[in-house]
């Protein structure tokens, strides 16, 4: 009882935490949208098919801590885990991917913490995809937060590819016959 407790006090901080995170999405959605919305009204060429995002939930966030063996206290979660707050924006072909990527990072207020290039480099299991960690700044009543964005842009086939291999790795519960893996 004391560990379920214990786990429901720290899962209330995490949600207090968790705050920046969630206005650091909204502030990235809203980059996106108005983009897609812009291209929209001026009839250009839109080169965002969609665009989602997700916020980590306390139970992944401690999961992920325990893991990878980390002290949960609040610097260390932030610094541990840099996809607390995920905004996925599907285009349709790979120049569209570097478009956005330069749309993105143009902003004055968005500063490039870090960029993955796994489509020039894709994993060894063939997975490809722009990820980047963009760092915003966050204005609470307390101050500024500046608050770090998992960015990730990729094609319709490569998130199509993505969704499968996520899946089949589940389904086989991380034992992925042979056949399926080649
Ligand atoms: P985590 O994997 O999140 O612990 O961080 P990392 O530092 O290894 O980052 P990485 O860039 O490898 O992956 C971050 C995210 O990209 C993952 O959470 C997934 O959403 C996605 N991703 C990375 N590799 C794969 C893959 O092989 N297949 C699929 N479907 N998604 C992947
Ligand atoms: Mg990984």
């Amino acid at each position: 009882l004391a560990l379920i407790e214990g786990r429901r006090e720290v899962r209330e901080g995490l949600t207090r935490f968790l705050m920046p995170y969630k206005f650091a999405i909204d502030e990235v959605m809203t980059k996106v949208n108005i983009l897609q919305e812009e291209f929209t009204q001026t009839g250009e060429y839109n080169p965002i098919e969609h665009v989602s995002s997700r916020l980590k939930d306390p139970d992944s966030i401690i999961d992920k801590m325990q893991r990878r063996g980390v002290p949960l206290e609040t610097d260390q979660v932030r610094s541990t885990i840099t996809d607390i707050a995920g905004v996925r924006v599907v285009c349709s072909f790979m120049s569209d991917v570097y478009r956005v990527f330069e749309l993105l990072t143009a902003h004055s207020d968005v500063t490039v913490y870090q960029v993955k290039d796994y489509i020039e480099n894709p994993k060894p299991n063939g997975y490809r995809s722009l990820h980047l960690l963009l760092e915003v700044p966050v204005y609470l009543s307390s101050g500024p937060v500046q608050t770090i964005v998992e960015v990730q842009i990729r094609t319709i086939a490569m998130d199509f590819w993505a969704s499968l291999e996520h899946k089949i790795y589940y389904k086989y519960e991380s034992e992925v016959p042979g056949h399926l893996l080649r």
